[in-house]
């Protein structure tokens, strides 16, 4: 008779694959593990010499991962995806992947601000320079590409000013240059705008935003074209990259309602914004379907959609103390960071980070229009905006 603790050990699962039932549940297991078991010794010497296809550790990620690596390729019609622990380190692991000493990185100046802390603090530190260019920039990108030049990083719309990028005549340019995009095409998720339809070799997605849709997951990808994914692998496997399972088991569950819920989202922002348009206390709304938006074309002619999170500017003469007013009195929007969700949210302040942007030293307003009825969050920042 084997002790209690060898018997608590040896119970209920053995981690044989025969052990495993046969139990089809409709969303993938959850693997919790860091050790992965094999069933003899020759599966462990095929580890040893490379020649073994299964998984074999933790870090490898599980089949829930690849599950939700295969949609994201599906459905950007990539080569291959790698899931992040978070949306910025999918975007910092591409620039990890594809610089080095000596590179030239152009960005556009809209970027997710904490993209400028990484270059800053680490790209610069490893001998790599970062310049940033106008966030409607088209051919003229021409005017900031150096011989050393080696990569573009892209983010159209720009998640805060919403300035819209002439994706195909940037692209063209960076090909004639030899020089690789990216792009962070959370905004328009693989639903509103196919990256390499358009020829960017990189297509990076926030997940915590739409595709998990409930403002509960934390996780990125990053999806390659098959030129890409030799260095991409290389630099993954290097860190063992990995996300959480459940995570990724979320994020594949928001993924199955996207459809519906961006729809919702984008005609609930679109109503929205264009009653806003007509409001005295604002000067601008930043929503690239709007006929007044400036690359209202670009955005029609490369987008088949658009989200539910918009800015608008207000008229100059409300300073501060009146936009802290308007967001206090919200009461469906509540502050808060991120977007993507069910849940109304607000942010505001001075958003436009370059001098060169539009917005420069404006007072500004971004809502994430979530689902609620969208009469009740019009009456709601009517009320607001009646406190300014
Ligand atoms: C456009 C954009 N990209 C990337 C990120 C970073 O995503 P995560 O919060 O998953 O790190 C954000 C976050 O707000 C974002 O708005």
């Amino acid at each position: 008779m084997k002790g209690k603790s060898t018997q608590i050990i040896a119970s209920g699962y053995s981690g044989k694959s025969t052990s495993l039932e046969r139990y089809h549940s409709i969303n993938p297991p959850i693997y919790h593990a860091s050790t992965v078991l094999f069933d003899d010794y020759a599966e462990l010497k095929a580890v040893g010499q490379g020649q073994y296809d299964g998984f074999t550790y933790g870090t490898d990620g599980s089949p829930t991962q690849r599950a939700f690596e295969q949609a994201i390729t599906e459905l950007e019609g990539g080569y291959w995806t790698k899931a992040f622990p978070s949306g910025l380190l999918a975007i910092t692991s591409v620039l990890q992947a594809f610089l080095q000493s000596g590179d030239h990185l152009l960005v556009c100046n809209s970027v997710y601000g904490p993209v400028r802390r990484f270059a800053k603090n680490l790209l610069e530190k490893f001998g790599v320079t970062t310049s940033y260019f106008p966030a409607n920039a088209g051919a003229d990108i021409a005017n900031y590409i150096r011989p050393e030049t080696r990569l573009i990083l892209l983010e159209s719309p720009g998640s805060n000013t919403f300035e819209i990028q002439d994706v195909p005549a940037i692209v063209k340019l960076a090909r004639e240059h030899g020089i690789l995009t990216a792009i962070d095409n959370t905004w328009a998720t693989p639903l509103f705008f196919s990256p390499f339809r358009h020829g960017v070799d990189i297509s990076i997605h926030s997940v915590t935003k739409y595709i998990s849709g409930h403002s509960d997951v934390l996780l990125g990808s990053a999806t390659v074209s098959e030129a890409c994914y030799a260095t991409f692998h290389k630099l993954c496997r290097s860190l063992e990259i990995f996300a959480s399972q459940d995570a990724c088991y979320l994020a594949l569950r928001g993924l199955k309602t996207l459809t519906i819920r961006l729809k919702q989202h984008e005609a609930s922002a679109l109503a929205l914004a264009t009653w806003l348009e007509a409001q005295p206390a604002v000067d601008a709304v930043l929503h690239p379907a709007l006929l007044s938006h400036p690359e209202h074309a670009i955005w029609q002619r490369d987008f088949d959609g658009s989200a539910g999170i918009f800015s608008f500017v207000l008229k100059p003469q409300y300073a501060e103390e009146a936009l802290s007013r308007f967001v206090d009195s919200l009461e469906l929007f509540a502050i808060g960071y991120s977007w993507g969700g069910f849940k109304s949210l607000v942010t505001a302040g001075k958003f436009a980070q370059s001098e060169s942007s539009r917005y420069h030293d404006r007072w500004m307003v971004r809502l994430n229009v979530g689902l609620e009825d969208v009469t009740d969050l019009q009456e709601d920042v009517r009320r607001a905006l009646a406190k300014l």
